[in-house]
């Protein structure tokens, strides 16, 4: 295994979340990451999906903003260590 992605589907609030994605060092910038993001995506059947991400994490937002995530809220101090999370969304056209 080279990585994974997690999905939860919350059907009453209308969104779901990526719970978790990650690629083996050795494999990122492969396409693995933008892969697992869509295949998770399309397994999930809500309007809208949302994933938060540690503020400084460059990499991941520009994959997310690339696949049309937006920020929608950030959440202080969310990590351990005190650093902002990045709430984002993909609206999906039904
Ligand atoms: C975020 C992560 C899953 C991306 O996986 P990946 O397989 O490297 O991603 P891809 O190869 O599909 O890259 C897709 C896009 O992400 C962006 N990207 C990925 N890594 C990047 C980096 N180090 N710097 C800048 N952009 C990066 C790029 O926009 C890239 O598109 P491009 O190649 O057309 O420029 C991976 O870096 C990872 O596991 N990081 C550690 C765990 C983590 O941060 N998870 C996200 C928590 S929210």
């Amino acid at each position: 295994m080279v990585g994974f992605v997690a999905g939860d589907q919350r059907d009453s609030r209308g969104f779901s979340w990526i719970a978790t994605i990650a690629v083996l060092p050795a494999y990122r910038n492969q396409g693995i990451g933008r892969a697992l993001l869509s295949a998770c995506e399309s397994k999930l059947t809500t309007p809208r999906v949302r994933l938060c991400v540690r503020s400084g994490n460059g990499g991941a937002i520009r994959l997310y903003e690339q696949e049309s995530y937006q920020r929608v809220d950030v959440w202080r101090g969310y990590y351990k260590d005190g650093a902002d999370a990045l709430v984002m969304e993909k609206v999906r056209i039904a």
